[in-house]
Parts: C-alpha cells; sequence; structure tokens
C-alpha cells in the first residue's frame, strides 16, 4: 500500500512545518528559520531548527533531519500510516482509504489535471501566436498588463478557429474530458463546444499548484454575455474550497503577515503587478468558511478588501456573518472597503502599492467592528430599532464557535450597545438580567416561523427551476440526488414531476396530477423568481443557482437543530451543548 505522492504533497502543502512542530515544541522565530529546544534531547541551549521554505526540521546536536512525517512518527513513535491519518487530518482533509474508488479517483485526477494543462498550454501559445488573438492581446495591453503577468498567470485566449475537443479525443476518454466542464454538449450544432471560446481564460490552481478549473473573460464589453464565467463544479474543482492564487499566495507566509482576499481575477493580477502578490480571490461565488479555514492555515490575519460599490458592500457584509464564526484566538479578519466604485486593480493601479498599503493599513477594520457598525448605521433613535440592533448582534455572536471569541465579540457588542442607553440605573441593569430567558423563547418562536416560510420558499424555489429548465436539470440530473423536501405537498409535486417524465426529458407541465393551487403558488411565490427570468439563457448560472438551492435545503434540518441548541446555549453555557453544537456543525461542513 502506497500513498499517492499528490496526497501526501498536499498534506505538506497544507500544514507549515513550524505549525506541526510548534504542538509540541516551543519555537522562536530567527532570520527565515525558527529555533527551539530539540525534542530528541534534554539541553539548555536551542539547537533544533526548522525551516517552513524547505520545508524541513534540522536538530544540530544530534543530526535528526525530516519532514512533518518524520517529526511525528519519530516524535509520537507512529508508524508511517498513522502519521499520514494524524496529519491529514490536521490538514483538514479525507482520509485515504485505499479503496477501488480512491484508486479510481487518483487514476482519473491524473487525466483531468492533464488536460486541464493541456488545454492552458494550447491556448497559451494561441494568444501569442494565433492573429485571431489580436484583440485579446490590445485588450490586455489596454488593461495594463506586460507580457510578464500574462506569463505569471499563464493567461490564455480560446480562439474559436480551431476544435481542441477533437484534438484531446485522440488522447482521452470523452467521459474524462466531459469531466473537466471544459466542453459542453450544444444542442443545435449536436457536438461538444468549449465553454470559454472566444474568452482571455485565467488558469485556476488548487493548493499544490495544479491546474484545476478556468475563469473566462470576454474581450469586447458586451452586455448580452456574462462578463466573466468560471468551469462548473467537477469532480476536482470545488468553488468553495479553493481559491485563485492561493499555491503562489501561500508561499509568501513565512514572510508577511497578511493576506488579501479580492473579488476578481483582475484584482489578483493588478496587485501582483505592483508587486502585492500576498493576494487571493474567491471564485465568483460567496465566501466560505472553509475558505476562510484554509487561509488560516498560512496567514493569522486575512483582510477582506471587495469592490468599493454596493455589490461589493453586500457580498463583504454576507461574508462577514457568514465566516465570524470561524474566528479563532490569535487569528485576525478584517475588512477593507474602498471608496468611490473603485476595486482593488484600479486602486492600485491609480495610486500605486505603497499608497495601497498605507490605506490598507490605516482603513482595515476588524470584522467585529464591520459588523457593528453596518448594524448601527442602520439603527434609530426608536427602542424598537435599538432593541433590533442588540438581538441582532447577540445572534451573531452566539454564531462563533469559539468560546473564547465568542465571550469577547459579545463583550464587544453588548458594550457598545450600553453606549446607546447612558442613563441606565444600576437598578435597571439588574432587573435586565432576568431579561434573555423571556427573550430567547420569543427568539425562538420568531425564528421558527421565520425560517419555516424561508425553507418553503426555498423548495419553491427549487421546484421552479425543475419546472422551468427541465431539459438542463435533465443534463445535469445527477444533482437531484439525495434531495429531500420537507413540506409533504412539495415533496408530492417534486414526486409527480419525477414520475411523468422519464428522467425530465419530455416533461410536460401541463400533464402534471396535481393541484393547480400548489404550482400557481410555485410559480408565485419562489423567490429566484427574478434572477432566473434575468438569466433564463445562462445555464452555468441558473446550475450554480439551483446548486446552491439544493445546498441549502440539505443543510436545513441541521441549521434547525443547530440554531435550537444555540439559543440553547446561549442560555445554558453548558459544554455538553456546545460539543453537540459542534458535532453537527461538523456535519454541515460534510454535506
Ligand atoms: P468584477 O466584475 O468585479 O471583476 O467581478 P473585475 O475583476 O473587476 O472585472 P474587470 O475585468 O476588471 O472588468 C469579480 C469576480 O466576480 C466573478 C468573477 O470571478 C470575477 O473575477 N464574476 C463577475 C462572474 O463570475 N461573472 C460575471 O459576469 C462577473
Ligand atoms: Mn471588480
Amino acid at each position: 500500500m502506497k500513498y499517492p505522492k499528490e496526497y501526501l504533497d498536499e498534506i505538506k502543502t497544507r500544514l507549515k512545518v513550524s505549525a506541526v512542530v510548534s504542538k509540541t515544541v516551543k519555537l522562536k522565530k530567527r532570520g527565515k528559520e525558527y529555533v527551539g529546544l530539540s525534542p530528541f534531547k534534554t539541553e539548555k541551549t536551542p539547537s533544533f531548527t526548522v525551516n517552513d521554505e524547505k520545508e524541513f526540521y534540522h536538530c544540530f546536536s544530534t543530526s535528526e533531519h525530516g519532514n512533518i512525517f518524520d517529526f511525528v512518527m519519530k516524535t509520537q513513535n507512529l508508524r508511517f500510516g498513522e502519521a499520514v491519518k494524524m496529519l491529514s487530518n490536521l490538514a483538514g482533509m479525507q482520509p485515504y482509504t485505499f479503496s477501488k474508488q480512491d484508486e479510481e479517483r487518483e487514476k482519473k485526477w491524473k487525466l483531468y489535471k492533464s488536460i486541464c494543462s493541456n488545454f492552458s498550454e494550447f491556448y497559451k501559445n494561441e494568444l501569442f501566436k494565433n492573429e485571431n488573438s489580436i484583440n485579446a492581446k490590445n485588450y490586455l495591453k489596454s488593461r495594463g498588463l506586460s507580457g510578464l503577468e500574462v506569463k505569471n498567470f499563464n493567461l490564455g485566449f480560446v480562439t474559436e478557429d480551431l476544435d481542441y475537443y477533437e484534438i484531446l479525443k485522440k488522447d482521452f476518454d470523452e467521459e474524462i474530458i466531459k469531466d473537466t466542464g471544459l466542453f459542453y454538449f450544444d444542442e443545435r450544432k449536436k457536438k461538444f463546444v468549449s465553454r470559454f471560446r472566444n474568452r482571455i481564460i485565467f488558469p485556476i490552481n488548487n493548493i499544490s499548484g495544479n491546474i484545476i478549473g478556468f475563469g473566462g473573460r470576454i474581450v469586447d464589453d458586451n452586455k448580452n454575455v456574462a462578463k466573466y464565467i468560471n468551469s462548473p463544479e467537477t469532480p476536482f474543482f470545488k468553488k468553495g474550497s479553493n481559491l485563485y492564487n492561493l499555491d503562489k499566495a501561500r508561499k509568501l507566509s513565512n514572510k508577511l503577515e497578511d493576506v488579501f482576499l479580492v473579488e476578481g481575477y483582475m484584482d489578483v493580477i493588478g496587485l501582483s503587478k505592483n508587486g502585492i502578490d500576498n493576494t487571493v480571490a474567491n471564485l465568483g461565488t460567496a465566501l466560505t468558511n472553509k475558505q476562510i479555514q484554509i487561509l488560516n492555515q498560512f496567514y493569522n490575519h486575512i483582510i477582506i478588501c471587495f469592490d468599493g460599490d454596493q455589490s461589493g458592500y453586500k457580498a463583504a457584509l454576507r461574508a462577514a456573518e457568514n465566516i465570524i464564526d470561524e474566528l479563532k484566538p490569535d487569528k485576525k479578519i478584517s475588512f477593507l472597503i474602498l471608496e468611490n466604485n473603485l476595486d482593488p486593480d484600479n486602486y492600485v493601479n491609480k495610486f500605486g502599492k505603497d499608497k495601497f498599503l498605507e490605506f490598507s493599513d490605516q482603513r482595515s477594520i476588524p470584522i467585529h467592528r464591520f459588523i457593528f457598525e453596518h448594524y448601527m448605521g442602520q439603527t434609530n433613535e426608536s427602542p424598537s430599532s435599538k432593541a433590533t440592533l442588540e438581538k441582532k448582534l447577540r445572534e451573531i455572536a452566539s454564531k462563533i464557535q469559539d468560546s473564547f471569541v465568542k465571550k469577547y465579540t459579545l463583550e464587544y457588542f453588548l458594550e457598545k450597545v450600553s453606549e446607546l442607553t447612558p442613563n441606565i440605573n444600576l437598578k435597571f441593569s439588574k432587573n435586565y438580567k432576568t431579561f434573555p430567558k423571556s427573550l430567547a423563547k420569543t427568539k425562538n418562536y420568531y425564528n421558527e416561523t421565520k425560517s419555516l416560510k424561508s425553507f418553503e420558499i426555498k423548495e419553491f424555489s427549487f421546484l421552479y427551476i425543475l419546472l422551468t429548465k427541465p431539459k438542463l436539470i435533465y443534463e445535469n440530473f445527477h444533482l437531484l440526488d439525495n434531495v429531500k423536501l420537507y413540506s409533504d405537498e412539495n415533496r408530492q409535486l417534486f414526486t409527480e414531476i419525477l414520475n411523468q417524465s422519464e428522467n425530465l426529458l419530455n416533461f410536460d407541465v401541463q400533464k402534471l396530477n396535481v393541484d393547480k393551487n400548489l404550482l400557481d403558488r410555485v410559480m408565485n411565490y419562489a423567490s429566484v423568481k427574478h434572477i432566473i427570468s434575468l438569466n433564463l439563457n445562462d445555464d452555468e448560472k441558473i446550475l450554480e443557482i439551483f446548486n446552491e438551492i439544493i445546498q441549502d435545503l440539505k443543510n436545513y434540518e441541521l441549521e434547525q437543530r443547530i440554531s435550537d441548541l444555540e439559543s440553547k446555549f446561549s442560555e445554558d453555557m453548558s459544554e455538553t451543548t456546545f460539543n453537540e453544537i459542534k458535532e453537527l456543525k461538523k456535519l454541515q461542513k460534510i454535506n
């Protein structure tokens, strides 16, 4: 039994030697290295060194030397397999099981990766050589990019004059080509066509530097097509668990304290062009906890710098509320809000590196302050408005997983809130302590009715897409695996739809044997209705939305249970409740 090199490499990539060693040896930074007392010998002067860049430790007094696997094997007396298991777990990876499935996956991964890199190489060349790439080249120039950036980021241009699918077919099975998501079946042309045709492509690497997907930008701004498209989710490209430029940015974590998290490919490239390389971007979807966990493996301070427009601000706020529960002692998350509709790319090109860094130093605000200031800005003098503020802030703080950070965040919020009632007297504040119980009850009730509605609407949205885009869903039928609806009526409708048509292919809404009222409700109340009608021809977008809805539905039940326990926790603060919540959250992440 031999672990694939890729798997071991990924563990090494994710875990700095110093992070592993410092769990047992107290390390001090000295230049590029860390030093400490040797774990292999009793000594008074440190002779044990760790070098993250070179990925090894060395003990000068015993000549012990090795990588993270050697270290845990020697210090904890483990066998290699046990060390791998322990470290993969620490790195937040799935254990490797040596099953037939894992082997199959490993084989597929090799081919997948090879196709992506062939594709990238090929169209990188086309950008330089093909005369039809002239507009793309000029466009990149007009955005201020030189050959250097183009090369560093391996940009390419997918020319239209060539059927690359046919070329790939000579060397690879169609099945695996399909898996890469680089092509999709065009019903009219009756063949596979390139998803990224006529687009500049930005290869997206996994943490170890292998290409797993692409982003593609149109060359001439045209309101009728999406400015950017991204590879769809594939077996090896999970948007929520990857970040653009992470493979390069993580390497700087030995030298730099913080990492910038931006919205776009061009922001990363623009910052890099100006000498700021500790930057990553999320991939056209909402920021996930997983992405924060990954960044925290390398950096202690994440500075989120989204576009200085309304949608950037909204995305930042949503991110803040989503990820605050990841906040850990010693880790910092800050927000840097740009103004005047600038994005990081515009800003740094306009004002340069120093100004950007200075601006970031002066204006980044920690996540708890960002959240407070946002909700404070929406609060007026009325008691009920202030009550809403406090309730919201308590709710947000109660989601934080780490009990210490939770405590201090709540304290910060409550202190701020108490400034709104400077005249409050001691007597009242004593009474006030008895408040939370009844508040929590009303809160529970409020949550129940609120979430009941929201999940029903989610189910409506799910059914709405099914009813309006049956063919598209048929082509992506696997998405429906394990989908469970909670409302009886909705579940019947779902079953009816599936029964009526063999896999949705010949679906006809007229033939459905269901209550007309229910259909009307779905069509009227589905909250996705407007987004879908705006993106009716953007299949990728619709699938993305559909997928999100499904994930939400799958998480719904867990969420309910977690939210109940959380209200309980805010009352009893008991360890057992806390651990129960933790277990459920783990489940939630697996889903
Ligand atoms: P922006 O529109 O802010 O990108 O979208 P940008 O980098 O500023 O664009 P230009 O090239 O300078 O005009 C930020 C990110 O959102 C995703 C992409 O990942 C993009 O990098 N996005 C944007 C899409 O997925 N689709 C779109 O149509 C637009
Ligand atoms: Mn932008």
